[in-house]
């Protein structure tokens, strides 16, 4: 299992005068981690899988495994295994001659092959299976014994995985998602995993890797992203729905979005004032997240009373459409009562306001997970 750095690496299909899939990257990322990269369709993740791989030769910067540069390397030089879409197998082998494939390719002894094959197998699921024959096997069972083959060697230096559960039935896909995670814990596999569903990146990654096009936007926990988002874009991309964001200015206390205005905590609004100083035509954006607001009793003091557009019921709560100073946020009801028309008073507690200027978030002096 590798270390990988990214040194100024980046990358375009075309000439000179084409935008780049890759924007120059620069980063770390550490042996034996389960890294997920997230975004929307276009943002250049098969592009940063297949810079890993040796698909692709980047147009500029260098790619090192462990301190050793593999940039110039194919594939196969640089010892890597990968997990496609759609199930990679041999149709007419038994489920045990797929998975020890691999491993009899790569010179093994065969009692080897044979303890391996029976501990991937049993991690996936698989062992039952293993005299049977690959072809007429379900799709999600096929798809189990490819992340089998993936993962079956024990020297590669990184396995990587293209959207692998896209063929899999939804309720099948948490399964193998948590199987997955499971195989991550034991192996201690360096794992990159390519997906564009939020869901499936958060509950299998410990960091994320959250691109936009052809950037990476922030590296982080799940709870990182979802809690302090770097950027704009990443606090809307997270959630369901994702961050509310509106635009704002600054003001005395807090900020005015329309007519409506929001306290904000000093050492925030100092910290806006500081960055606004170096940038000052800069938009600012206020963020929170729809189930940080709540409804509150119309007598408290730090109601906002806002006009509610519409109201969704779903069945554990509800979802309610209103417009913050004239523009459109969505706010999570848990309980309470929920009116049907008018005005409902909110509270927005302030540890929840998240502040962005220029798109960025305004990070406190002593706020570790800040992404400069
Ligand atoms: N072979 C190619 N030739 C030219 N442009 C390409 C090629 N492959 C990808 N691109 C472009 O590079 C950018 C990044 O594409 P990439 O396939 O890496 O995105 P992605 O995040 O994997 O998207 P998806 O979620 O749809 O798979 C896109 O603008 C895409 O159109
Ligand atoms: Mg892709």
């Amino acid at each position: 299992m590798a270390r990988i750095d990214f040194v100024d690496l980046a990358h375009r299909y075309g000439g000179s005068d084409t935008p780049w899939a890759l924007q120059p990257l620069t980063m770390t990322w550490e042996e034996g981690g389960a890294y997920a990269l997230l975004g929307p369709s276009g943002c250049g993740k098969t592009t940063l899988l297949k810079l890993v791989s040796g698909l692709l030769t980047p147009t500029r910067g260098r790619l090192l495994f462990d301190g050793r540069d593999v940039t110039a390397l194919g594939p196969r030089a640089r010892n890597i295994a990968q997990v496609f879409q759609f199930p990679v197998l041999y149709d007419t082998m038994s489920v045990f001659d797929n998975l020890a494939f691999p491993l009899r390719n790569r010179g093994w002894p065969e009692p080897d092959v044979r303890r391996r094959v029976q501990e991937v197998a049993e991690l996936l699921e698989l062992s039952g299976d293993l005299p049977l024959q690959a072809r007429g096997l379900p799709a999600d069972v096929q798809q189990r014994i490819s992340l089998g083959r993936g993962l079956v060697r024990t020297d590669v230096a990184v396995v990587l995985l293209d959207e692998p559960l896209t063929v899999i039935d939804p309720h099948l896909k948490w399964l193998l998602r948590r199987k997955l995670k499971q195989v991550h814990a034991q192996l201690k596999v360096s794992l990159i995993y390519v997906t564009h569903d939020q869901v499936e990146a958060l509950t299998f990654a410990d960091l994320v890797v959250l691109m936009e096009s052809g950037r990476v936007l922030q590296v982080g926990t799940p709870e990182a992203l979802y809690a302090a988002p770097a950027h704009t874009f990443v606090g809307h991309f997270i959630g369901s729905p994702g961050m509310n964001l509106l635009p704002c200015e600054l003001a005395e206390h807090g900020v005015r979005i329309g007519a409506d205005t929001l306290r904000l905590d000093p050492p925030l609004l100092a910290a806006a004032r500081r960055m606004l100083a170096t940038t000052p035509a800069a938009a600012c954006t206020l963020g929170f997240r729809p189930e940080a607001a709540r409804l509150c009793a119309a007598t408290d003091p730090d109601a906002l009373a806002v006009p509610l557009v519409s109201v969704q019921p779903l069945g554990t709560h509800w979802l309610l459409r209103v417009s913050i100073g004239g523009h459109p946020a969505w706010v999570r009801a848990a309980d309470g009562v929920v009116p049907a028309a008018g005005r409902v008073p909110l509270r927005l507690p302030s540890s929840a306001l998240v502040l962005f200027v220029a798109g960025r978030r305004v990070a406190m002096p002593a706020d570790p997970s800040a992404v400069a």
